[in-house]
């Protein structure tokens, strides 16, 4: 799917007064996009939860966007073919760039399976602000958490397109970082990916 930017004709691009560096200098910290990709039950929303808590509780400002939340609301004409996920991802990559314009430390957790989709966020945010989080969790391992009984479902067919059963999910190639949530504990992948931010100049 193209932008369908197409339509909006006639409008034109206002640059505000206040600019991030601005933004980024009241809240004493860099605006940033951190990504996290895996297989459904891998555990993206538990370390952007607990992420978004060691920021907080420091007293840096930092938002989740969750893919089961958004798609209650601003996503919530969208299903799970291939193309609706292409969607998904290119609204969320939008909402996450205004994030990091706004000096916000925003923690995207998507099973985002395509890595096109995943590249152009990186693109759109710029990669020095964007951190591809892969939670590395072997399908196995997530379908015996399986905590909304979702694979069940998917295997016995009642769920149609779901990533891993009967949907593609592509591993990114060179992801900032990796997670085994299957092998550490969560607060040591909470850490990891604290220290990135902490290595980008994002946090002290
Ligand atoms: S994405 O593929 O478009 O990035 P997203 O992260 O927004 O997916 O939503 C995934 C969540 O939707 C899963 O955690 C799961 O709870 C739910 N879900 C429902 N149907 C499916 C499906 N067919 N495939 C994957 N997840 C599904």
């Amino acid at each position: 799917m193209t932008t369908p930017s197409a339509r909006s004709t006639n409008v034109v691009f206002h640059p505000g007064t206040i600019g991030r560096e601005q933004r980024e200098e009241l809240l004493g910290q860099r605006g940033m996009l951190i990504w996290l990709t895996g297989l459904s039950a891998s555990g993206k929303s538990t370390i952007a939860r607990g992420l978004e808590a060691r920021l907080c509780s420091g007293g840096w400002l930092a938002y989740v966007l969750d893919g089961d939340n958004l798609r209650h609301g601003l996503n919530a004409d969208l299903g799970f073919s291939d193309h609706d996920r292409e969607e998904n991802i290119r609204r969320v990559g939008e909402v996450g760039a205004l994030f990091v314009d706004a000096g916000l430390i925003a923690i995207a957790a998507f099973i985002s399976p395509f890595r096109r989709d995943r590249e152009r966020v990186r693109s759109i945010v710029g990669a020095e602000r964007f951190i591809e989080v892969f939670l590395d969790v072997p399908l196995a391992v997530c379908e015996s958490r399986d905590p909304k009984h979702l694979y069940e479902k998917a295997r016995r067919g009642e769920i149609a397109d779901f990533t891993g059963i009967s949907s593609p999910y592509e591993p990114p190639e060179s992801p900032d970082v990796v997670l085994r949530t299957n092998e550490r504990p969560v607060e040591a992948c909470v850490e990891t990916v604290y220290a990135e931010l902490v290595r980008r100049g994002a946090v002290r």
